[in-house]
């Protein structure tokens, strides 16, 4: 299963490559946008379509992954009277192409959709790899469908407006790309000054590309796609108990943290200490620490890892009731359904956040 995608650097103005654009009529988009969108502008070749299709806006956020504003938006397509000779194009981040790329991939069994994605994790992430879905009784992505959309179209230029927090999120998984599945990459990013403008766009088309392939080689998420979860099972869990205890924290900088317990549980599996997993959570520690978001530390080291074990156990990797997460053998190697007993997670828990402070 190739995903078809297709890249705008800055200084460039490409069109939308659609195979099947000549048949779509003048009325043949509806656009679901980011509500932020009624101010933000859209660039190039999206322009008339924006300006010429109808459109529904809808609040980025975990809040919007959530069945009722699927079914607003199912509605709203039905009274726009949609079929499947119509193409719902998707703007803005993950939370909106997770929710869009669901209720196209579900409307009358299944319309036409391109994402175009508009945050740094939609577009090295969220909008490659056909995965859909909607946040369920309290945990993430429970509902959803493996569906590609017919075009992802990756813009570099919506970057330019993204904040220091939502560059650092996008960053993350970018990280992660590269310490599972490309050295080379991650040796040409570890000191990237990421706050500095036009800093990440070149590394966008890389970053795509690797989750792009390791899609193309296990599209249902069997084996290698499981090595995406890299820093994955910490960060959902934490993502859950920040949830219920009211404090803010986004999903890229929860992986972030969750990489960093990845790279020290990595270590405990070879039975050595790599110089190469403690650089990689230096230069983790470091992009951490240029946001706000840092003060969480306060957070997680008083955080009780026990109360974290309820949602690792309902990780959806899991099989027979035990924890299975992804490490490393080396930079750009992973392993993945690797057990972890609540033992272990609690003795790396204690070694890498009870110190954190004190870093
Ligand atoms: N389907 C997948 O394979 C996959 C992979 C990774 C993440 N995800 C999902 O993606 C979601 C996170 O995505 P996200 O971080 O993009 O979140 P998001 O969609 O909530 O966007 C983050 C913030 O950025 C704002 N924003 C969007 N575009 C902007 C722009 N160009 N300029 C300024 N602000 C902009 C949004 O309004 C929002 O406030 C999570 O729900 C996660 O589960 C899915």
């Amino acid at each position: 299963m190739h995903q078809n995608i297709q890249f705008n650097q800055p200084d460039q103005n490409q069109h939308l490559e659609l195979p099947w654009i000549q048949w779509i009529q003048s009325d043949g988009f509806r656009i679901l946008a980011d509500e932020r969108f009624r101010e933000l502008p859209v660039f190039g070749p999206l322009t008339h379509v924006w300006n010429t299709s109808p459109k529904c806006f809808i609040s980025a956020g975990e809040d919007s992954k959530s069945i009722k504003s699927a079914e607003r938006i199912w509605s709203w397509l039905d009274q726009e009277n949609t079929d499947r000779g119509h193409v719902l194009l998707i703007v803005g981040g993950g939370t909106i192409s997770d929710l869009g790329g669901f209720v196209a991939s579900t409307f009358k069994r299944g319309i036409p959709f391109v994402l175009v994605p508009t945050t740094l994790v939609g577009m090295i992430d969220a909008a490659i790899g056909g995965k859909n879905g909607l946040n369920y009784s309290d945990y993430k992505n429970q509902i959803g469908t493996f569906q590609l959309p017919d075009l992802t179209y990756i813009d570099v230029n919506f970057i330019s407006s993204l904040d220091a927090l939502e560059r650092t999120n996008g960053w993350m998984e970018l990280v992660k790309h590269s310490l599972i599945s490309d050295r080379t990459l991650w040796n040409e990013i570890q000191n990237v000054d990421i706050h500095l403008p036009g800093a990440i766009a070149p590394w966008v088309p890389r970053a795509a590309e690797i989750k792009k392939h390791i899609v193309a080689q296990d599209f249902l998420d069997e084996s290698l796609r499981k090595s995406l979860n890299f820093g994955h099972t910490v960060a959902h869990a934490l993502e859950w108990k920040a949830q219920q205890d009211d404090v803010q924290l986004s999903h890229g900088v929860a992986v972030g943290w969750g990489m960093l317990w990845s790279l020290a549980w990595s270590n405990s599996l070879l039975q050595r200490d790599s110089t190469d997993f403690e650089l990689a959570s230096r230069s983790i520690r470091m992009w951490l620490d240029t946001i706000p978001a840092h003060h969480q530390s306060h957070w997680l080291s008083a955080l009780d890892p026990a109360e974290l074990w309820p949602a690792m156990l309902k990780d959806k990797k899991n099989l027979d009731g035990a924890v299975l997460d992804v490490a490393l053998t080396q930079i750009g190697e992973a392993i993945w359904n690797q057990p972890v007993t609540l033992n272990k997670f609690t003795s790396i828990w204690k070694q890498v956040f009870l110190s954190l402070e004190t870093n």
